[in-house]
């Protein structure tokens, strides 16, 4: 470790406890409420762990992408252990940790199991456990095949029909897997502020407070947006209540029973609110030439109103994207159009959710659609992951359309209380 004090909080202290008392199974998973510590405390389990593994071992670090794992786990772990001690390169997907060699992966989709094929390995360690797929998982399981093998996780609580609920969890507690599983509360992590607890929670609203604050396996169900549903009118203007500093153009195509949806949303000064300025919804198959033309027609009624230069368009389509982003270009608009950014749907979810419940949410008058589509959206609890009913009578698009264009800014939104 290195030569600074650490100090650990009580839970923390008794993850290592179990550590010293070999009490470590084959599977450990750390799971719990948002900050509580996790990944901090996984990560000096995982090098203490390392440290006293055979030299000529090999090992796995693993995170939904490589990205999400050299921000959230390399760089920490190499301030917690030192330099010396852990070397990492990205470029090469591996690393050093007290001498042993050490793989580096992304888990993104269904292909990464294709990248641990073939690994004998003595070590796993996966931060965010229930953001991977099922597949890199079993495969993972199976690639640990040393005596004493050992997998450390850490996650967030999903659905419980999430498969590391049904398939491990679930398992694990009727005694059938090597398992231990601890569980973390925010109340364990002794090194946040009040203030900064208190402003974690009122960020969260239904099940998102139940599954991240609380830490609770809870199924979406019902209502996605309730406190829109409940009372729309709250949130549908005339008119902006602030400036408009600047708008972005979400768009959703339709398919066979889905509409094609396009959104104007506002963001105020400093990312105070969000306001749908303005939509266009159609529900019937047209041609790519009237579509060029409704989404030209739609962005220079934007830009007589609005400072926008870009729209985020659903990325399953790049010949449309690449169609509508020609249109605007020799209309001479000055409209970027890309790909969305496709964040996962339960984060959009969260986000539009949080900025209703501090009042940071508007609707203007006449974006019947949007309006329509937030109070019936209902959570289909049938799936095995967080997703909105889409039985071909609610309107998804409409939504769709406002979390791409949303997406670009979340961060910003969510920095601002
Ligand atoms: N022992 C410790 N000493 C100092 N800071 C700590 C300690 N444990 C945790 N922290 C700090 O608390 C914060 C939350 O910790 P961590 O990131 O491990 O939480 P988490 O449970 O993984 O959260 P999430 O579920 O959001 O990923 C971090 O800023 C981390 O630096
Ligand atoms: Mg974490």
């Amino acid at each position: 470790m290195s030569d600074k004090q650490i100090e650990f909080s009580q839970k923390q202290e008794e993850v290592i406890s179990l550590l010293k008392h070999g009490k470590l199974k084959r599977i450990n998973l750390l799971e719990g409420s948002v900050r509580s510590g996790k990944t901090w405390i996984s990560l000096v389990l995982w090098a203490m762990w390392v440290a006293t593994q055979p030299k000529d071992a090999s090992f796995l670090m693993a995170a939904k992408t490589l990205t999400a794992l050299e921000r959230n786990n390399l760089n920490l772990l190499s301030a917690l252990v030192g330099t010396d001690n852990f070397r990492f390169s990205i470029a090469s997907k591996k690393a050093e940790l007290f001498g042993r060699n050490i793989y580096l992966e992304g888990a993104s989709d269904v292909r990464a199991e294709n990248k641990i094929r073939g690994l004998t390995l003595c070590g796993a360690y996966v931060d965010e456990l229930t953001l991977i797929d099922e597949d890199f998982f079993v495969m993972l399981l199976s690639r640990l095949s040393e005596p004493d093998a050992k997998l450390f996780a850490t996650t967030n609580p999903d659905s419980p029909n999430h498969w590391l609920m049904t398939n491990y969890i679930e398992r694990a507690e009727c005694g059938e897997l090597d398992f231990l599983r601890i569980k973390f509360s925010i109340e364990d992590n002794p090194y946040l502020s009040k203030e900064y607890v208190k402003s974690l929670k009122n960020e969260y609203t239904g099940v998102f407070y139940q599954r991240f604050i609380k830490g609770e396996w809870v199924a979406a169900e019902g209502v996605v947006y309730p406190e829109y549903a409940d009372n729309p009118q709250k949130f549908l203007k005339d008119k902006p209540q602030d400036d408009i500093s600047f708008a972005t153009i979400g768009v959703d195509f339709g398919g066979n029973k889905s509409a094609h949806a396009f959104v104007c949303l506002g963001f105020t000064k400093g990312f105070r609110r969000c306001v749908v300025l303005d939509e266009f919804y159609l529900k019937e198959q047209i041609s790519p030439e009237r579509l060029c033309n409704e989404f030209v027609a739609f962005c220079r009624r934007q830009k007589e109103r609005y400072r926008v230069y870009e729209a985020y368009c659903d990325n399953a389509e790049t010949t449309l994207i690449r169609g509508l982003s020609n249109a605007v270009i020799n209309c001479g608009l000055a409209i970027d159009v890309k790909k969305a950014k496709k964040t996962k749907i339960i984060d959009r979810i969260r986000f539009i959710n949080a900025l209703i419940a501090s009042n940071r949410f508007e609707v203007l008058k006449g974006c019947c659609n949007v309006n329509d589509a937030l109070c019936q959206a209902v959570w289909d609890s049938s799936e095995q992951c967080d997703v909105r009913l889409d039985d071909g009578y609610r309107n998804v698009d409409s939504l769709d359309a406002l979390e791409y264009a949303a997406e670009p800014y979340m961060k910003e939104m969510m920095s601002v209380s």
